[in-house]
């Protein structure tokens, strides 16, 4: 594996649910000026004070990601630009040209400018013949075609880390609940939707059944969990490295609403599925989180009493 030409950081799809926190956590631990982020948006005017560089990047564009690559010595990508499930699922031509083409854009920019990849999968990689529990190693049959481009987008970081050296890493992430910024058009929507309605009306029409039960997990530990595996030495990782599972926690709709409703007082959810129930269906209902637990020692600190406390918390501050 060559050693990567520069320090600096590239996020790209910075400005989604993900990338508001993880540039900022960035930030912190490396100095403003050495991330850069990046987004096929315009950077919003209530963010543009915010120290460090920021540009407008399609990842699509190969190009012109290495031409930024090289000319602003970065060493890093992680890249987050993606169409998540239930958006994915709507315009699934734009969905497989944006995750497995974007995906395939900054690996071949890591090829030729030496970069560290990190690389986010989901557990939308796995189908419903998959175990509940999800091993990390099974037959990966996803019938949604973000799904797909999970799975693909796992090969490929494989690939060009067999092939080309390139560090690749990845993990996958469960659905992730979070307040600084608006959920993205995932599945898993429902359990960040919920804090929002609960505080501003007391009530909540969810779009999945009440015993629909996913793994979860809290933005802060998904951010700690994310800069643990890329501070781990390439050595202790296995052939996982391109799309870990992780160990976090498992609720039900209904269980999230009765939580909610413990410190809510009057708050009540209705439940009204959509054809996003179908694709939770098809998805495990929790993760086996060995593999991590051993590569990189791995565990979550936010089980589902304190992850709602520190949503309502962090919501009616905002
Ligand atoms: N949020 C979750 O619950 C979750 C769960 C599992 C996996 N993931 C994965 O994590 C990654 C980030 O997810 P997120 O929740 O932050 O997504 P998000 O939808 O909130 O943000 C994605 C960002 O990508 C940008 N983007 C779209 N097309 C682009 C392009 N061509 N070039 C550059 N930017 C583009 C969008 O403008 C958006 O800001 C994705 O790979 C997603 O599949 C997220």
């Amino acid at each position: 594996m060559s050693e990567p030409s520069g320090d600096r950081i590239l996020v790209t799809g910075a400005l989604g649910q993900i990338g508001t926190e993880l540039v900022e956590a960035l930030r912190q631990k490396h100095g403003s000026s050495s991330v850069i982020a990046s987004d096929i948006r315009p950077e919003p005017e209530q963010t543009s004070n915010e120290q460090g560089p920021y540009v407008v990047l399609d990842v699509l564009d190969t190009e012109s990601m290495i031409e930024l690559c090289r000319q602003e010595a970065v060493g890093t990508v992680y890249h987050l630009a993606a169409l998540l499930s239930a958006t994915g699922e709507q315009n699934p031509d734009l969905c497989r040209k944006v995750n497995v083409g974007g995906t395939k854009s900054v690996l071949e920019a890591a090829r030729q400018c030496s970069l560290r990849v990190f690389s986010p999968s989901s557990i939308a990689v796995f189908g419903p013949d998959a175990p509940k529990h999800a091993p990390q190693t099974t037959d990966f049959n996803p019938t949604t075609v973000y799904g797909e481009t999970k799975v693909i987008g796992e090969s490929l970081a494989q690939e060009y880390f067999q092939k080309y050296g390139v560090d690749t890493r990845g993990i996958r992430y469960p659905g992730l609940i979070s307040y600084k910024a608006p959920a993205g058009g995932g599945t898993t929507d429902y359990a960040v939707e919920i804090f929002d309605a609960a505080i501003r009306e007391g009530h909540y029409n969810c779009f999945v059944r009440p015993d629909t039960r996913l793994p979860m997990l809290y933005m802060d530990d998904a951010i700690r969990a994310t800069l643990m595996l890329m501070d781990a030495p390439s050595g202790n990782l296995g052939p996982s490295r391109a799309g870990y599972n992780i160990d976090c926690y498992s609720f039900t709709a209904q269980e999230l609403a009765d939580e909610i409703a413990r410190e809510v007082d009057g708050f009540q959810c209705d439940f009204s599925p959509d054809v996003r129930q179908k694709y939770a269906d098809s998805w495990p209902d929790s993760l086996d989180g060995s593999v991590a637990k051993q590569e990189w020692d791995w565990s979550p600190e936010f089980d589902l009493q304190k992850m709602v406390r520190a949503m309502l918390d962090g919501m009616t501050k905002k």
